[in-house]
């Protein structure tokens, strides 16, 4: 099989928030050989890429993307190292994440059921260091393969030279982005304590006994209560990171709003949960614009309730962007990648 390259193709449906135009080529990469092919046609082309997984992180342009997607569809999990105690998981970074999460659970492997019921596929939950619950893919990680779109040949990061940080990593980075994510090692444990902690989590649990799949079940619950069922309305997610503000701001806040949670965040800075200051601060839960709104179970969620433009879209989270701004003087960034033409 040669790479299967398609032309003017429609990105909506390949989005969860469900806009956008159309991408000049897109080409769909099921093994190296490929994506070696795919990094040959964007060199000779001369355009820009991006890689489409889950598409629920991104924001594509009304205009379309000039340049060339790639549709990662790497697949594969197996087993590696076994000890006593623990296993290394090798998933292939075109899998869907959920689909892991609960094979992993349904064998008895702990690691990933804090992390379950989240859209999108293996390889992009080191891109953006994904978290839920308690957990981020950089608790897990063990190392990632990756293919440099450049040089043409592959590579291992380990968890360090990924350089984790809160929804962040080398990925993001203007240096990391030739690196194409084909495979993400991951250690899971055949014996742990459940990580209930979480309010949301401990309150399921009270005089019960979390197992690994009680645990699973918990956080489908919780989520299927508070986000969108992304096959039904367009979403991804939270829209905005939770903003992390200095001590002296957060003093600040304080005084003015006293119920304001805050966690520390390390080096004297503090951790802002936004749902709360759009929800209780800005009272702008629920909020909505023609098709565009922020969800009414979770204010931190964005969702185009019709068929919205990515214009809309942007103009309203700019709207929620200054209004918080005006309130907190916090500057909130999005967390969706907004994509540019080309
Ligand atoms: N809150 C409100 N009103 C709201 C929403 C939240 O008062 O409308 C309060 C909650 O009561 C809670 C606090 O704000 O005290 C934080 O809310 P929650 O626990 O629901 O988590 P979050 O900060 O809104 C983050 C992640 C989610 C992740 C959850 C669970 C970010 C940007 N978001 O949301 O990740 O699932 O914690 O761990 O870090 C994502 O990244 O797309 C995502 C969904």
């Amino acid at each position: 099989m040669s790479l299967l390259i398609q032309e003017n193709i429609a990105l909506k449906p390949y989005t969860t928030l469900k806009t956008g135009g159309v991408a000049r080529y897109v080409l769909t990469v099921t093994n190296l050989a490929e994506l070696e092919e795919a990094a040959r046609f964007i060199a000779e082309k001369k355009l820009s890429y991006l890689v489409i997984g889950g598409g629920s992180n991104i924001l594509v342009p009304d205009e379309g993307f000039a340049g060339v997607v790639i549709l990662n569809q790497l697949k594969g999990v197996s087993y590696l190292e076994e000890t006593e105690d623990e296993i290394i998981l090798e998933a292939g970074a075109g899998e869907v994440f959920d689909e892991v999460v609960s094979e992993t659970v349904q064998k008895g492997y702990w690691g990933l059921e804090n992390l379950s019921a989240i859209p999108g596929t293996v390889g992009a939950t080191p891109v953006q260091n994904v978290g839920a619950y308690g957990v981020e893919m950089s608790n897990v990680i063990v190392g990632v393969d990756v293919y440099d779109m450049k040089e043409l040949s592959v590579k291992y990061f380990s968890v360090e030279e990924c350089e984790f940080a809160y929804r962040e990593s080398f990925f993001k980075t203007d240096k990391g982005k030739k690196y194409f994510i084909t495979t993400v090692y991951i250690r899971l444990k055949k014996n742990s304590t459940p990580k209930i902690a979480y309010a949301d989590l401990q309150k399921r649990f009270l005089g019960e006994e979390p197992t690994l799949v009680k645990v699973r079940e918990a956080i489908i619950s919780i989520r299927s209560e508070k986000f969108p069922d992304w096959n039904v309305i367009g979403t991804a997610g939270s829209f905005f990171k939770n903003p992390v503000i200095d001590e002296e701001h957060a003093d600040t806040l304080k005084k003015q709003f006293p119920e304001l949670p805050m966690y520390e965040a390390g080096m004297g800075m503090f951790k802002i949960p936004l749902g709360y200051v759009l929800d209780k601060v800005c009272r702008l839960k629920g909020i909505r614009y023609g098709n565009v709104g922020l969800y009414e179970q979770q204010a931190l969620v964005l969702v185009n309730y019709g068929d919205a433009s990515t214009e809309e879209i942007k103009k309203f989270a700019q709207t929620i962007i200054d209004v918080v701004f005006r309130k907190t003087k916090i500057i909130i960034t999005p967390e969706v990648q907004y994509i540019e033409t080309k």
